[in-house]
């Protein structure tokens, strides 16, 4: 058995981007994407929800500290990413800014700036129907 416990949190981020591929023609970019390819873009507010497990530390009763944890995710996720057009981060200069592809890029972010293997998974709701969730390899 594992001792194992889990910690959750929501994080919004509001941001636009357009999806589209320089590997496909515009007329494919057009029929892949549809509205989505539409050349100025489109803003979501993202709720980012980020879940961290480990063994509970017995002095503290606690996975992580949410402190710790919030003060990680605005350093490394939210001041980057808040109120900007994803489009123009490096990250996404030869990388589609879908929802699947920041869902990758938050995971990794997050996984090199928290202590080591407490990441368990990102999972980013992009519209009231839509949610994406990425767990690394
Ligand atoms: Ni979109």
């Amino acid at each position: 058995m594992s001792d194992k416990a889990y910690f959750g949190r929501r994080y919004m981020l509001s941001a636009s981007h357009r999806l589209h591929s320089d590997a496909l023609s515009d007329e494919v970019n057009r029929t892949t994407y549809g509205k989505c390819n539409n050349a100025y873009g489109h803003g979501h507010n993202y709720v980012v929800e980020v879940l961290v497990g480990g063994a509970v530390n017995p002095e503290t009763g606690m996975v992580m500290n949410m402190v710790d944890l919030d003060k990680t995710v605005e350093n490394t996720v939210l001041t980057r990413f808040d109120h900007t057009n994803l489009n123009f981060d490096p990250l996404f200069v030869k990388r589609v800014p879908t929802t699947e592809n920041l869902c990758r890029e938050v995971f990794q972010l997050l996984k090199d700036a928290l202590p080591a293997d407490q990441l368990s998974y990102v999972r980013i709701e992009e519209t009231e129907n839509n949610f994406f969730q990425y767990e690394g390899e």
